[in-house]
C-alpha cells in the first residue's frame, strides 16, 4: 500500500510539473535556473554618444545583431583582453561579421570621452563603436544590462581611480533583445563560432 501511495504522489507531482511547464515555460525555466539568470531582463533603451561624437539610441542599432561589451580605457588587463578576443573573433568571421555591430560601452564616462574612445578602439578593430555619455546616461545603460561597475580608489600609475566591473560580452538580436552572452576570456574561435550560429 505504501508503495502505491508513493507512486500516486510521484505521478501527481510529475503531472503538476508538466502542467506548470505547459502553462508557463519561461517561469519554470527561471525557477529551475534560479535567481542568477534573469537573462531575459538584459537590455533596453539607451541614449548615448558614440566615439565620433554623434548622439545615438538603441533604435540606431536595430536590424543587425549587437555585440555589447562594457569596460573602460584605463583598464589594465581585462578590458583589453576582452576587446582582443572580440577583434580576433571579428577577424575570423570575415565578411559574416557585417551582420553585427560590436559596441564598447564605457563604465568611466568621466575619462572616456568620444575622442579617448576613438583612439583606444582603433588599436583593436575599426568596426567597434565606442559609446559614452553623461554619468546618468551611462548609469541607465549599466542598469539596463545588469552590469556591475564600482569606482575604487587606486594609487597606482594608471590614475587616481579604477573600476571593478563585470565583463560579460552580450549578444543582442536585431530588435535589441538579449540572445546570449560570452565570457571575455573565451577563445576567439569559440566566440566566432558562437556568433556565427546567430548570423
Ligand atoms: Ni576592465
Amino acid at each position: 500500500m505504501r508503495v502505491k501511495l508513493l507512486a500516486i504522489i510521484l505521478l501527481a507531482f510529475i503531472f503538476g510539473a508538466g502542467l506548470a511547464v505547459l502553462l508557463n515555460p519561461g517561469g519554470v525555466r527561471q525557477w529551475l535556473v534560479g535567481q542568477t539568470s534573469g537573462t531575459a531582463l538584459i537590455g533596453g533603451p539607451f541614449s548615448l554618444t558614440d566615439h565620433t561624437g554623434k548622439r545615438v539610441t538603441d533604435k540606431d542599432f536595430r536590424g543587425r545583431l549587437m555585440l555589447v561589451y562594457f569596460g573602460f580605457t584605463y583598464c589594465p588587463d581585462v578590458c583589453p583582453a576582452g576587446l582582443q578576443t572580440i577583434a580576433a573573433a571579428l577577424e575570423l568571421l570575415g565578411p559574416k561579421a557585417r551582420g553585427l555591430t560590436p559596441v564598447f560601452v564605457t563604465v568611466d564616462p568621466e575619462r572616456d570621452t568620444p575622442a579617448v574612445l576613438a583612439d583606444y578602439l582603433a588599436n583593436f578593430n575599426s568596426s567597434i563603436r565606442g559609446l559614452t555619455g553623461s554619468t546618468a546616461e551611462v548609469a541607465d545603460m549599466l542598469r539596463a544590462y545588469r552590469v556591475y561597475a564600482r569606482k575604487v580608489e587606486d594609487k597606482g600609475s594608471l590614475g587616481a581611480y579604477t573600476f571593478d566591473h563585470s565583463s560579460l560580452i552580450y549578444l543582442m538580436d536585431a530588435e535589441g533583445r538579449y540572445l546570449t552572452h560570452f565570457r571575455y576570456s573565451e577563445p576567439p574561435e569559440a566566440l566566432a563560432s558562437g556568433l556565427a550560429a546567430h548570423l
